[in-house]
């Protein structure tokens, strides 16, 4: 595995504008390209930037949308990382719906980790019998967690499973993930995280300070693509 790009923006906007242009970057050169969305607050910025800057600029009908997770929740709540991003940014017009591979938070949890690796199968070029996304965005908890992979869960990381159930160690909300072996086999990893917060397990991680190997941000190392770091400056503890 090679190192990790990481670089350093003055603050979440600007985050959020070169990982638009690195997304961007992506769609001349392919016919179709894959892109596994992260949830949470931080990819927020972005897909508005890429609603408001690219919305023309871009042949969106290449994009085939897809999540690195999902809360088991119906697609109109507020918490479901599809219905965020759909908000902010696939209802664009130019996307066709059948670009749209949400994880279906209102299923049975078990039933639907089956399904949707299932529509992986068939949706993604596979690498080495494996899903390979051109683009995963990650982001972190300040717990260390990325997708829905949690530090009391490390064995989402190594099972041969391509999603899995997952439960958030706090409230016990029941998620959908994908695990280790899709996350790592992807072409180019993109982690996104901003904030002071996160700016000490960003150095656990980064560094392999500490406890690293409890957080499981810290194994997400491409087995034959590259990672990037998107950080801004309070993240990267500048
Ligand atoms: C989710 C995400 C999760 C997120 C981190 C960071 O569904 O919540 O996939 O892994 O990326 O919790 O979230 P913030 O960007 O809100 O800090």
């Amino acid at each position: 595995m090679s190192s990790p790009q990481i670089n350093t923006y003055s603050d979440p906007a600007r985050v959020a504008e070169a990982a638009a242009v690195f997304f961007a970057y992506l769609l001349p050169w392919q016919e179709k390209v894959t892109v596994a969305l992260s949830g949470g607050s931080t990819p927020m910025l972005l897909f508005q930037h890429l609603y408001a800057d690219y919305r023309d600029r871009l042949d969106w009908s290449k994009v085939h949308f897809f999540w690195g997770d999902e809360r088991c929740v119906p697609p109109d709540h507020p918490e479901s990382n599809y219905g965020v991003a759909e908000q902010l940014l696939l209802h664009h017009p130019g996307i066709p719906p059948a670009n749209i591979h949400r994880i279906r938070g209102e299923a049975d949890p078990v039933a639907e980790a089956k399904r949707y690796a299932e529509e992986l199968k068939e949706a993604v070029p596979l690498v080495n019998g494996v899903p390979a996304f051109d683009l995963l965005l990650l982001g972190m908890g300040d717990d260390g967690h990325t997708a829905s992979i949690f530090p009391d869960q490390l064995s989402l990381l190594t099972t041969p499973e391509w999603c899995a159930v997952a439960h958030h160690p706090v409230s016990g909300q029941a998620r959908i993930t994908l695990t280790g072996q899709v996350l790592n086999n992807a072409h180019r990893v993109a982690f996104l995280v901003t904030g002071a917060g996160k700016a000490g397990r960003v150095r656990e991680v980064l560094m392999q300070e500490g406890d690293w190997r409890q957080f499981p941000a810290a194994h997400v190392r491409p087995t034959h693509g590259q990672l990037y770091w998107f950080l801004d400056d309070a993240a990267a503890g500048l």
